[in-house]
């Protein structure tokens, strides 16, 4: 299959090394940064093309990875050619054109997948599926840490919304997708501690938010920019008949003021190294669906990403008016 990739920094590295290890795929790299392209094409014995358009009209599906403010454009000229395509999250950071591109794959019958990689996580989905056959039973609280080991350059920070908008996206995301329902609103805090420019950027390196679950429970998140012992993925769900954590073993990033016991493992350094698993998976279900396969329920869609945008804009709204806020707009 031909396949292209549209954004070759450190994301799409990744994707084309799984893309490139999956065997049967001829891959095609583009980058609007000189040499970008080119480079990671020699890596992974792929080629480069400088025109995008070009690119689009040789693939039979597409991968774009590129900064998050050029995913509109590029989603667009690939729907444009019906061409399947998977696109990082966040589809668009307006909540509009997310709808616009997500009705124009509809009607168009094109896969659209939005990168939402914890949905096949082996623990995650394991999660979901026992909350799902009513394991836990009543789901009172559930607790999520996402909380980056070291922050990314400024320029993908700037680029990037803020904090809700992309880390946290993944935690909105992940209570809609575990209970099965929306969220009726959210009350958001948020500091700068960690990287003084953030203040300018009018955005937060450490942020908490308490969000109710439409139906019953209560959701509480923390995301950060810095954890000085590695990158810290958690969840705690607790309901009436059980309790289950994901993220909690021997590479957890954090320590007991008593410790004893064995040496543990290095702990996660980053996204890439504790979802490698998670998104091969999901890039092989999606490459699986633009052959023709039957469509994966696990997939993220442009209308997960709508309400965890929706959801991000509710927090940063909160944070400023210091009061529970509603989603932005409900989930079409
Ligand atoms: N699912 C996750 O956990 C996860 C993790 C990291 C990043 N992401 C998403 O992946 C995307 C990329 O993030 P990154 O960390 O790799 O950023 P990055 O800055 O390292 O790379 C982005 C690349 O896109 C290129 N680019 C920008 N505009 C382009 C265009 N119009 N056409 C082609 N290339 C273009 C840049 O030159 C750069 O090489 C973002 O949308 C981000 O939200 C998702």
């Amino acid at each position: 299959m031909r396949v292209g990739l549209v954004g070759c920094g450190q994301i799409g590295r990744m994707y084309a090394e799984h893309l490139a290890a999956s065997g049967d795929v001829a891959l095609t790299c583009h980058d609007t940064r000189a040499g970008q392209a080119a480079a990671l094409a020699a890596q992974v014995d792929g080629e480069a093309c400088d025109d995008v358009e070009r690119l689009l009209d040789g693939a039979e599906a597409v991968v774009v990875t590129s900064s998050t403010e050029s995913h509109d454009a590029l989603v667009a000229l690939a729907l444009e050619r019906k061409l399947p395509t998977f696109c990082e999250k966040p589809l668009t950071l307006d909540l509009h054109r997310t709808r616009e591109l997500g009705l124009a794959a509809d009607h168009g019958g094109t896969p659209l997948w939005i990168g939402f990689q914890r949905h096949f996580d082996a623990g995650f989905s394991a999660l979901h599926d026992r909350i799902a056959d009513g394991d836990i039973g009543t789901v009172y609280t559930v607790r999520m840490f996402s909380h980056d080991a070291a922050w990314p350059p400024l320029e993908r920070l700037a680029a990037s919304g803020s904090i809700f908008r992309d880390l946290m996206l993944h935690d909105f995301d992940m209570v809609r997708w575990l209970t099965g329902r929306e969220v009726s609103g959210v009350a958001a805090i948020g500091d700068v501690l960690a990287v003084p420019e953030l203040v300018e950027l009018h955005d937060y390196d450490a942020v908490a938010a308490t969000l109710g679950v439409e139906g019953g429970g209560v959701a509480v998140l923390t995301a950060g920019r810095h954890s000085p012992l590695g990158y810290d993925v958690r969840i705690e769900v607790l309901g009436s008949r059980d309790c289950l954590t994901v993220g909690l073993d021997d590479r957890t990033p954090m320590r007991q003021v008593t410790e004893h016991g064995p040496d543990r493992r290095p702990r996660h350094r980053d996204y890439r190294d504790r979802f490698a698993a998670a998104y091969r998976a999901q890039i092989d279900a999606f490459l699986a669906a633009a052959r023709g396969g039957e469509p994966d329920p696990r997939a993220g869609t442009w209308r997960d990403s709508y309400a965890a945008l929706a959801l991000a804009m509710a927090a940063e709204r909160s944070v400023r008016t210091r009061s529970f806020e509603p989603p932005v707009e409900a989930t079409p």
